[in-house]
């Protein structure tokens, strides 16, 4: 039983694997009569429909489950909620507030759980990332991906993916904002380099990926008028991707306009944000093939 809460759940071997399967033209039709449920407690664009389209490939039929109708622990527990949807589905992905949701439903064990983003982690958004600088520079060894901005559940699975590819990671971040010791151990325990600091200007300095996120993540909305003033100095501007030296830009998206990153950036050449939005379908398919039985 395979359950995907976070991007290091993957061997090394394993990401690579992944990675191949979301290249491959033809998808093994290991869904076919199978559902897969898909519960979300917080709003989703890219998610949800990369998730539907990828079961959709693999052959199976995708339920979109809103949060609020079924009650994850209100209505009915998180247990008696995964053992039904058990019964039904071959897997079951999972957008919640606490990461413990998505433990407490691996721990059920019925069927193979993803974390489809937690306030901890965003496993699949990772599996796009590492693809989409792999499809930009071949490899994700060797190259440097300056992270700017709030420290969250992007930045986590998105470093370790980075780690674990051998890519080099800088975070920058503000700092009540930075990462703690626990997460940046983890971090190194991939092997890879990792470096945090204040100054997005340090960070980006002839870096290959300038990467950022908002500011104000789900669930954190009580706090967005403070974070827009400490994070004042963090919006990838023109001049911050000028001060890269030639760096591509990522943002997994919904990005907000002006305050993390300007129009500009988003719309230039350098941006690979749609791709990136694209790749999400692609990696979704690529994990579930390998989690669902192709070898
Ligand atoms: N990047 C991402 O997870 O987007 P959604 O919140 O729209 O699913
Ligand atoms: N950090 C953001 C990512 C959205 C895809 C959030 O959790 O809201």
């Amino acid at each position: 039983m395979r359950h995907l809460l976070e991007i290091d759940d993957l061997t090394v071997d394993e990401l690579r694997h992944v990675l191949s399967l979301a290249q491959a033209d033809e998808p093994p039709q290991v869904l076919a009569g199978k559902g897969m449920a898909l519960v979300f407690e917080k709003p989703s664009l890219r998610t949800r429909n990369s998730m539907e389209m990828a079961v959709f490939q693999l052959g199976g039929h995708p339920v979109y489950i809103q949060g609020s109708e079924v009650g994850l622990d209100t209505r009915e527990s998180v247990e008696d909620v995964t053992n039904t949807l058990a019964g039904f589905h071959a897997a079951i992905g999972a957008r919640v507030f606490e990461h413990s949701k998505v433990e407490r439903m691996a721990a059920v064990d019925r069927v193979p759980v993803v974390n489809l983003l937690s306030d901890a982690a965003h496993p699949m958004q990772a599996l796009a990332d590492v693809l989409t600088i792999i499809e930009e520079f071949g490899s994700v060894e060797g190259r440097t991906i300056a992270y700017v901005g709030d420290s969250n559940n992007v930045t986590r699975s998105l470093g370790l993916a980075v780690g674990m590819l051998g890519g080099v990671m800088r975070i920058a971040s503000p700092v009540d904002y930075c990462f703690g010791e626990d997460d940046l151990a983890r971090l190194r325990a991939t092997g890879g380099e990792v470096h945090t600091m204040v100054d997005p200007y340090e960070a980006v300095d002839g870096a290959d990926v300038v990467y950022s996120d908002v500011f104000t993540s789900m669930g954190q909305e009580a706090e967005s008028a403070l974070r827009l003033e400490v994070f004042a100095d963090y919006c990838v501007d023109g001049r911050l991707m000028h001060a890269s030296g030639g760096a591509v830009f990522l943002h997994c998206l919904p990005a907000h306009r002006g305050e993390e990153v300007t129009d500009e950036v988003v719309d230039s050449p350098a941006s690979r944000v749609w791709k990136l939005a694209e790749n999400r379908m692609h990696a979704a398919r690529g994990y579930l093939a390998f989690a669902l039985g192709e070898s």
